[in-house]
């Protein structure tokens, strides 16, 4: 496929996708959903650092209890898999060395040769107050949002962007203080029921190009 053709069917998928409100409980295949979390581990991160954890879910019990932390929106339960992207609450240097030993073993460098790069991350992130960590380690997990929305509308799966849902209800729910984490934003990934879903077909609400786009 040339260039010009993929980004023609990728402009496609884009227009196909919407934030959909009701799923009709269809599984999506393991295969699917393998290849979905592949994108959202190759997704670019400052530094390559990751700072965030997927959590993937299956089980309705759990499914139930988010909902209820979500408003009820019924996503949460009628989606084949719901994703809840967590941040780290922060970054020590425990994990700037755990990832610069990853990059010697993945790489076979010497981990002499990274000392520098392991300093610069260390200079830059490690000063940073609590929010501001925070705040840096969620625009992370934000880009691996965009990148799980569009691999699910290439493989024709429907996902949610949610931030609509007590983050400290669903951090409870999950455990994830205890494990140095917080909830951020979540994506069900499933199918659409078409005819129960009012913004099935609903048409595309986006800024005209000459007013969102400056050429200078
Ligand atoms: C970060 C983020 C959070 C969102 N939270 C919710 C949500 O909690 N529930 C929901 O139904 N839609 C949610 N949306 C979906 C947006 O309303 C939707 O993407 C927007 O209206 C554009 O429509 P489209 O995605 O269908 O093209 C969210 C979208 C983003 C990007």
């Amino acid at each position: 496929m040339s260039t010009t053709s993929a980004t023609s069917t990728l402009i496609e998928q884009l227009n196909w996708r919407y934030a959909t409100k009701k799923m009709n409980g269809q599984k999506v295949s393991a295969e699917t959903i393998d290849q979905i979390l592949e994108t959202i581990r190759l997704t670019a991160t400052s530094y390559g650092l990751q700072p965030f954890t997927v959590l993937v879910i299956e089980n309705p019990e759990l499914k139930a209890k988010i909902q209820a932390a979500a408003y009820g929106q019924t996503q949460t339960v009628d989606c084949s898999h719901l994703l809840v992207f967590c941040g780290w609450n922060t970054v020590t240097a425990q994990h700037i060395d755990n990832y610069i030993q990853d990059i010697a073993t993945q790489r076979n460098a010497p981990l002499e040769a990274l000392e520098g790069f392991k300093g610069y991350i260390a200079g830059n992130v490690l000063p940073l107050d609590d929010n501001t960590k925070k705040i840096w380690i969620d625009k992370q997990i934000y880009i691996a949002l965009g990148t799980a929305l569009i691999a699910a509308a290439a493989a024709q799966v429907d996902a949610t962007p949610m931030e609509g849902f007590v983050p400290a209800q669903v951090d409870e729910i999950l455990g994830l203080a205890a494990q140095g984490l917080h909830s951020t934003v979540m994506l069900p990934l499933g199918y659409r029921d078409a005819a129960g879903d009012y913004l099935t077909g609903a048409k595309k609400v986006r800024r005209a190009s000459d007013k969102f786009f400056k050429f200078l």
